[in-house]
């Protein structure tokens, strides 16, 4: 078996890896990343866990030609898509990059899939896709428009997927709608490791925990929630990355979307005290305005993939606050 991992170096790609190793000892696993949100760090660390049968191609999805090439060279069996930008606030500035990497990637990918009958594509897409909807979201939900041009490059793929599958009944789709993935595989090796300033809370947390940063700043304390804070459904990643193994191994005819989250919300605050008791380590923090954009509450009914994918997500938020820190706490940022 041979699957393309496109976006593979990244924070879920890379874990999904591992997961998918354990279940397909003998696959061939290659990576297709531009390292334009990765190291090559990240890849040593990798085959160190999954020494055999990993590959490595630095290579632009956009880049039809480059795509063409690695469909000629391997007779893939499965494609997971991985390789997007994902910075919502970036998205606003620079709307025409993250449409034109979301969606020409994803284009380039599907053609090559039809013209080389490879009929297994697991799609990463995002709960934010749901719009400004009520939680728990669910997937027959309708997509209400997106605050932001990242949203709409997720949900304009997974129209694209849902109309070429329609006409071209060989190629299965699975789209994933992740919810918070956060916390990093248990050695310790790779985890979740953005430059610069983090717009995400856990990376947030760990740089306040390590002294890089100084004060978490708590966006708003006024939201009709258990403490005021916005409250999310948090995911330890390698819950996420086994996620994708049930999709692909239960992949079906047609497109199916499955939310993979725990169906649990957990607030900032909640989120804050769990890291500081189970590390100890403080987290010093201030409340300031809320973020634009952002909503009260944001959780998964999970019951579709537990039913139809035989997934749930095991690991608490406990196992993701000390993965997250035994992680970060050996590892270099700039
Ligand atoms: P990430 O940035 O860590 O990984 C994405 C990888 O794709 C990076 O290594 C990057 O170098 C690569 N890449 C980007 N554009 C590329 C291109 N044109 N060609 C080749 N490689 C390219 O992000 P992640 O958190 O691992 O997210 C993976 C996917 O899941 C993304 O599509 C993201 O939008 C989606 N997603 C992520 C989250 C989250 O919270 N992390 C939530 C919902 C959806
Ligand atoms: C954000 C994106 C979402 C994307 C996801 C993963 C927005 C509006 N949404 O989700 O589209 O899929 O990241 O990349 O950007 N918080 C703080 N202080 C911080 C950071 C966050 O209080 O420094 C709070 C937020 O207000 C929120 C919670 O922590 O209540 C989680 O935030 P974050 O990790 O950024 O994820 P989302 O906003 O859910």
């Amino acid at each position: 078996m041979n699957i393309l991992i496109t976006g593979g170096n990244g924070f879920i790609g890379s874990h999904t890896i591992i997961s998918l190793r354990e279940h397909y000892p003998h696959a061939r696993l290659v990576i297709a990343d531009n390292l334009t949100n990765s190291t090559l760090e990240t890849f040593t660390n990798l085959k160190k866990l999954v020494k055999e049968g990993i590959e490595f191609y630095n290579i632009n999805i956009c880049n039809e030609e480059e795509v063409a090439t690695l469909f000629i060279n391997y007779s893939f069996n499965a494609v997971i898509h991985f390789a997007g930008l994902k910075a919502v606030g970036e998205s606003v500035e620079k709307p025409l990059k993250y449409y034109r990497n979301n969606l020409i990637s994803t284009l380039n990918l599907v053609k090559y899939c039809l013209i080389y009958d490879v009929g297994k594509f697991v799609f990463s897409s995002s709960a934010t896709v749901y719009g400004n909807g009520e939680s728990p979201f669910i997937e027959s939900h309708s997509l209400l428009p997106t605050s932001n041009p990242y949203g709409e490059t997720k949900a304009i793929c997974e129209r694209i997927l849902i109309d070429v599958a329609n006409t071209n009944p060989e190629f299965c789709v699975s789209i994933l709608r992740y919810f918070n993935p956060i916390g990093a595989h248990e050695s310790g090796l790779i985890g979740e490791a953005p430059n610069g300033i983090p717009n995400n809370l856990m990376p947030y947390i760990t740089k306040v925990a390590k002294g890089e940063l100084e004060t978490l700043h708590v966006f708003g304390n006024g939201y009709p929630t258990i403490d005021g804070t916005g409250v999310r459904d948090y995911i330890h990643i390698m819950d996420l990355a086994d996620g994708h193994v049930a999709a692909l191994v239960n992949l079906k005819p047609g497109v199916n979307i499955y939310n993979l989250g725990t169906g649990n919300g957990t607030s900032v605050l909640q989120l804050i005290d769990t890291f500081e008791k189970v590390n100890g380590v403080k987290i010093p923090y201030k409340i300031v305005n809320p973020r634009s954009g952002d909503l009260a509450t944001i959780y998964a009914d999970a019951r579709k993939a537990e039913r139809e994918l035989n997934w749930n997500a095991k690991r608490s938020i406990e196992d993701m606050c000390r993965d997250a820190w035994n992680f970060a706490k050996n590892t270099v940022t700039i």
